[in-house]
C-alpha cells in the first residue's frame, strides 16, 4: 500500500539506547507514574499512560487535551530525554522540537483502537513513535476511517514517522506479541509518541 508520509525505521534505536529509554521512563515514575486513563465515554483504557515534556496528552470524562501537569500527582511532566529530541531532529524535517511525549504501556492483553492523532495545534508537524519491548501488531490506514488498512510489526527499537498525508492516518494497535522481547522487566511494551502539541 502506498501511504505517502508513513516511514518505518527498523531497529533505529540500538540496544543500549533502548535500555536507557526504559530507565528514563522508570525513573520518571515518582513524578509521572503510569495511570489507567478513561475515555470521554467513560471506558477504562487497556493501556496505562504517562507523559514527558512541557505538555502531556490526557483523556478523561471531560475529553482529550494537552495539560502541563500529571492528573494524579499534579507535578509537571519530566523532560523529554535529549536522545529522543536528537532522533526527532534527524528523522523528521520539523522546524521545531517536540513538546510532548506520550508514554503508553501495553501489558500482554492491551490494545488500542483505530484513531487519529488530532489534538495538536499544527498538523504540519509530524508524529514520531519509538517502540520498546514486546512486538506490536500496529494497524494503519488512511485519513478516512473507512479506508483500507494494513498491519506492520513494530519491534523493540523501531521508529516510525507519520508525516504529510499519513499525519492524520487512522492507526491503532491490534495486539502485543507477549514474550518477544526481554527489554522490559516483567514483559510488555512501551511506546513513546513524540509530537509538537502547541504552536511553534
Ligand atoms: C498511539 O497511537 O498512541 C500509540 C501507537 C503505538 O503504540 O504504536
Ligand atoms: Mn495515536
Amino acid at each position: 500500500m502506498a501511504l505517502t508520509g508513513f516511514q518505518l525505521f527498523p531497529g533505529r534505536v540500538g540496544a543500549d539506547s533502548q535500555h536507557a529509554l526504559v530507565a528514563a521512563v522508570m525513573s520518571a515514575q515518582t513524578l509521572a507514574p503510569f495511570y489507567r486513563p478513561v475515555t470521554p465515554g467513560g471506558q477504562a483504557m487497556s493501556v496505562r499512560m504517562t507523559n514527558l515534556g512541557a505538555v502531556g496528552w490526557l483523556t478523561d470524562k471531560t475529553g482529550y487535551r494537552y495539560a502541563q501537569a500529571h492528573p494524579i500527582t499534579g507535578a509537571s511532566w519530566p523532560p523529554i530525554p535529549p536522545f529522543l529530541l536528537q532522533i526527532w531532529a534527524e528523522l523528521t524535517d520539523a522546524r521545531a522540537p517536540p513538546d510532548a511525549c506520550l508514554v503508553n504501556f501495553y501489558d500482554a492483553g492491551a490494545r488500542m483502537g483505530l484513531h487519529q492523532d488530532r489534538d495538536e495545534a499544527d498538523f504540519s508537524f509530524p508524529v514520531m513513535s519509538v517502540s520498546l519491548g514486546d512486538t506490536a501488531i500496529f494497524r494503519i490506514g488512511g485519513a478516512d476511517r473507512s479506508a483500507p488498512t494494513r498491519t506492520v510489526r513494530l519491534s523493540s527499537g523501531d521508529v516510525c514517522v507519520l508525516a504529510g498525508r499519513a499525519r492524520l492516518a487512522f492507526h491503532g494497535v491490534d495486539r502485543i506479541l507477549a514474550g518477544t522481547s526481554r527489554l522490559i522487566p516483567g514483559g510488555g511494551r512501551i511506546n513513546l509518541t513524540l509530537r509538537r502539541a502547541r504552536p511553534a
